[in-house]
C-alpha cells in the first residue's frame, strides 16, 4: 500500500512562558525567565527545523498557561491516534482541552486514560520503531501504560524512573533511529535499564551530569540529534554511531525543567 507520509513538528511560541509555579526540582520561581532570549532560542530551534526541511505546526498559546510551550506534554501519537494527556499537576491540567482542540484539528482521533490515572505524553513515551516505552515514578501511573498500550493497539515496556531530576522519560532516553537511543542509566531502576538493554539492539549511555544539561532531551532529524549545549559532550559518541549533534543553547527553558524535544511534539500526518 502506497502511503503519503508528512511529517511535521508541533510547536507552541513561548509567548506566555515562566516560572510561575515549581512542579519539577528545576523551576524556582524567584528564577526571571529572560523574555527575550527564550523567544530566540525557541526561535532558532524552530528555524533549524525549517532549514532542515520540516514544516511546523504552531498552537496558539494560552495566558495563564506557562508550560504548554512544551508540546511534548501534550499527548502521545501513533498513527491517527492520540491519547491526551492527563498531567499529574494541577497547575497544568487547564492545558488538556487545548491539546485536544489542537489534535482534532490536526485529524487526530484523540482518545484518554481512565479518569484518576495521571499519563504526560510523549514526556513518558517514546516509540523505538514500534515498540512503546512508558516511564512511570513522576508523573505518569504505572497503572496507565496497559492503557496506552491497548488505546494505540503497540507493545510497550515500563521503565521506572527514580531521579527526581529526571521526571519525564524524555528527559533521559531518547530514541534515535528504529535500533538506537541516547539513556542515561542512573536515571532508572537498574531493573528498568536491563529491561532497555533487552529491547533496544544500540543503546548509547549518557553520563548523568551530562543528561542533567538536558542532552538527552533531543530530536532526531535527518541523520542530525538535535539537542542542548551539553550534547556537545556526545559529539564523539553519536558520530560513532553515525549521527551529528547540532547543539542550540535552550537555558531559558532549562529553568522550567525543559529541553529541545521537550519544546518538539513529531507529527506523522500521512494519509492511510
Ligand atoms: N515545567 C514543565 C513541567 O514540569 C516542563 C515540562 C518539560 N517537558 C518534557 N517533555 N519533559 O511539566
Amino acid at each position: 500500500m502506497c502511503e503519503l507520509r508528512v511529517m511535521a513538528i508541533l510547536m507552541c511560541p513561548p509567548d506566555h512562558f515562566g516560572i510561575e509555579y515549581e512542579i519539577n526540582p528545576w523551576m524556582n520561581v524567584a528564577v526571571e525567565v529572560n523574555h527575550e532570549r527564550a523567544v530566540e532560542q525557541w526561535g532558532a530551534v524552530e528555524r533549524l527545523y525549517n532549514q532542515l526541511g520540516e514544516t511546523i505546526e504552531l498552537a496558539s498559546p494560552v495566558a495563564g498557561l506557562p508550560d504548554m510551550v512544551f508540546t511534548a506534554n501534550a499527548a502521545v501519537l501513533w498513527r491517527r491516534r492520540a491519547v491526551l494527556s492527563r498531567f499529574h499537576h494541577a497547575e497544568r491540567a487547564g492545558e488538556e482541552r487545548h491539546w485536544r482542540a489542537v489534535l482534532e484539528g490536526l485529524g487526530f482521533d484523540v482518545r484518554e486514560v481512565s479518569a484518576e490515572l495521571s499519563f504526560e505524553g510523549a514526556g513518558d513515551a517514546l516509540f523505538v520503531g514500534d515498540h512503546l516505552f512508558q516511564a512511570w515514578g513522576y508523573r505518569t501511573d504505572a497503572a496507565v501504560h496497559e492503557e496506552v498500550a491497548t488505546m494505540l493497539d503497540v507493545e510497550s515496556t515500563s521503565l521506572e524512573l527514580v531521579d527526581p531530576r529526571f521526571y519525564h522519560l524524555d528527559t533521559c532516553f531518547c530514541p534515535l533511529d528504529d535500533r538506537t537511543a541516547l539513556i542515561a542509566p542512573d536515571a532508572f531502576s537498574p531493573e528498568s535499564v536491563e529491561l532497555a538493554r533487552a529491547r533496544v539492539p544500540r543503546l548509547i549511555e549518557v553520563p548523568a551530569e551530562v543528561a542533567a544539561g538536558f542532552a538527552c532531551n533531543a530530536m532526531p532529524l535527518a541523520g542530525r540529534v538535535i539537542s542542548s549545549s551539553a550534547s556537545e559532550a556526545m559529539r564523539g559518541p553519536l558520530r560513532e554511531a553515525g549521527f551529528d549533534v547540532v547543539s542550540l543553547p535552550v537555558d531559558e527553558f532549562m529553568k522550567s525543567g525543559g529541553g529541545v524535544r521537550c519544546l518538539s511534539l513529531p507529527l506523522e500526518l500521512g494519509l492511510p
